[in-house]
This record gives C-alpha cells, sequence and structure tokens, in this order.
C-alpha cells in the first residue's frame, strides 16, 4: 500500500513535471514568436559628414552610410537642398531613402523648437520600425550642429532608442590643413566663437587665447575685424570661404573680407603666431 502510493505520487510528480516543462516549452516558443514578430528598434547615426571634399568623410561614415536604410537632413522650406546631403551622396546607395527635414527660416524660437520636436519624432518612427537611419550633419556632428536637437528630443521621445555620433573633419580643421598652418602648437590655446554676435565674444573675454576660430561669422566679418584689430594682437587672421568646395576661396586680408557680399560658409582664423608658428610680435 504504501509502495503503491509512492508510485502514485512519483507518476503524480512526473506527470505534474511533465505539464510543468510542456508550459514552460510553450512560453519560450510564445516568446520566441513574439520577439520574431516584433520589429527590432533601429539605431541613430548622426554622421558629420567633413566640410565639403566627399573623400574627407571618414571610413566609419562611408561605411554606416552603406549600411542604414534612410538618411534625414535638414533643408529649408523653401527648397530641397541639403548641402550634406550632396557631400555624401557619393557613399549613399541608390536604394536608400533620402528624407529631407524642412525648418522653416524663423526667428521664433517656439514655431523652431516645434519643427525639431515633429522631426525628432518622424526619426522616432523609423527607428521603432526597425530602420537604421543617419542624420546627416556639415563638418562635425557635435560642433555647432543642428544633430545637438535631435539627439535632446529623441532622447525626449523614446529613451531606449540607440544613439552612435560618428565624428567629422569641423571645417575650421579642413581650414587650418588648406592654410598648411598649425592651429595650435605647443602651450598655445585655442578659442572657437560663434560670430553670430560679431567680435564681442573676443573682446569680452579676460585672458586671450593665442588662437582664435570665428564661425559663422557671415555678416559679422566687419565688427570681427574691428575687434582683432582693437586686440592688436592677431597680426595672422584669414579667411576662408566654402572650405574643401570646388569654389574654395582664401581671404589673407580680412579687411578685403569685409567688404565682400556676405557669405555664410566662411570662417576667420586669428592667430597671435604667424603661420610658421614663430612669434610674430
Ligand atoms: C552651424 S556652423 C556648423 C559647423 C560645422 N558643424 C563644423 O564642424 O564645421 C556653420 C558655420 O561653420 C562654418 N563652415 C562650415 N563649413 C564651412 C566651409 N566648408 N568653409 C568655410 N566655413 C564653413 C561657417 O562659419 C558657417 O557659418
Amino acid at each position: 500500500m504504501r509502495n503503491e502510493s509512492k508510485t502514485k505520487c512519483q507518476t503524480e510528480k512526473y506527470k505534474d513535471k511533465g505539464i510543468g516543462q510542456q508550459s514552460e516549452t510553450i512560453k519560450t516558443i510564445q516568446t520566441i514568436i513574439e520577439d520574431i514578430m516584433k520589429p527590432k528598434t533601429g539605431t541613430l547615426y548622426g554622421i558629420g559628414v567633413g566640410p565639403g571634399d566627399p573623400d574627407l568623410i571618414t571610413l566609419k561614415a562611408a561605411k554606416i552610410l552603406n549600411q542604414v536604410d534612410v538618411v534625414f537632413a535638414a533643408a529649408s522650406t523653401k527648397n530641397n537642398h541639403s548641402l550634406a546631403v550632396n557631400i555624401a551622396k557619393p557613399h549613399i546607395p541608390e536604394h536608400t531613402a533620402v528624407q529631407m527635414l524642412r525648418f522653416p527660416m524663423t526667428r521664433d524660437k517656439n514655431e523652431t523648437a516645434r519643427a525639431w520636436c515633429q522631426h525628432a519624432l518622424t526619426i522616432v518612427e523609423e527607428i521603432e520600425y526597425g530602420k537604421n537611419v543617419a542624420f546627416l550633419t556639415l563638418g562635425d556632428a557635435m560642433t555647432y550642429s543642428t544633430f545637438g536637437y535631435i539627439i535632446k528630443h529623441v532622447q525626449k521621445i523614446a529613451p531606449h532608442v540607440e544613439i552612435q555620433t560618428v565624428p567629422g573633419i569641423t571645417s575650421y580643421q579642413a581650414a587650418a590643413a588648406r592654410l598648411n598652418t598649425p592651429l595650435v602648437e605647443g602651450e598655445e590655446s585655442l578659442m572657437v566663437v560663434s560670430g553670430v554676435k560679431g567680435g564681442n565674444r573676443l573682446r569680452e573675454l579676460a585672458g586671450k587665447p593665442e588662437n582664435v576660430v570665428f564661425l559663422k561669422a557671415y555678416r559679422n566679418v566687419g565688427d570681427i575685424k574691428d575687434a582683432i584689430d582693437e586686440m592688436g594682437t592677431y597680426p595672422s587672421s584669414v579667411g576662408v570661404k566654402n572650405c574643401s568646395h570646388p569654389d574654395e576661396e582664401i581671404i589673407p586680408d580680412i579687411q578685403e573680407l569685409s567688404e565682400r557680399i556676405p557669405d555664410y560658409w566662411t570662417l576667420i582664423i586669428a592667430k597671435q603666431n604667424s603661420k610658421n608658428g614663430s612669434s610674430a610680435e
């Protein structure tokens, strides 16, 4: 009797275990099927495409552009043109979707913020479908770049999305290379400033750096030139327009540059030392 009940118990036990195992297996299969059915979330790549010459794109950026499903770039609402797309074109396969994200040409911060939010949603939508997407920016993706705004909004909307930034060659690195002039040497420092407020960033600074790069010089070249003259310590100042593009121009006299029609794609490198690195004073 004792043996009988033991055997019964064991049978029940194994029966239970069998059912348990079966349901475990079913659960595992269900999870696998769900995993297969569920689209994998894609990755967002921020790609710095470099200053202009398509050969100045990094190998990593070119590899990623060859693999992503969608390429995004910022464009104005007035046209469908993107310089970043033009630069990257030789590295984007024909079949890859290229989508412009239109931005209103306005100083209204709310309107611009709405546009960023909307565009971040568009990007996240593709990523949630399992697509890998690239967002192109000129020069380096982390230097005065629109990708900074995209990251902020994407992280707010979808914090789980994987983001990878691929650095690019900045406009001023390309300009220094074009001029065969070191940006910094020895104990020197370099300040990269926005020229949107003219030369004020330089005027306001207490300890003056040996080297200054003005990006976004655009309509403020005249005031930047005045600030450089006021300091009296930057004898080697050069303007570079459309660096590494076919219409590139080097303007060694920034007085002359200030008299020209303003061009957005203009930067100024101001140096206390002369071109060959020895003190000009
Ligand atoms: C919004 S910032 C973008 C900077 C860019 N992310 C970079 O890494 O160089 C735009 C400014 O960069 C400078 N810039 C960008 N590309 C340039 C180029 N190819 N030649 C000269 N200046 C350029 C201009 O001063 C322009 O106004």
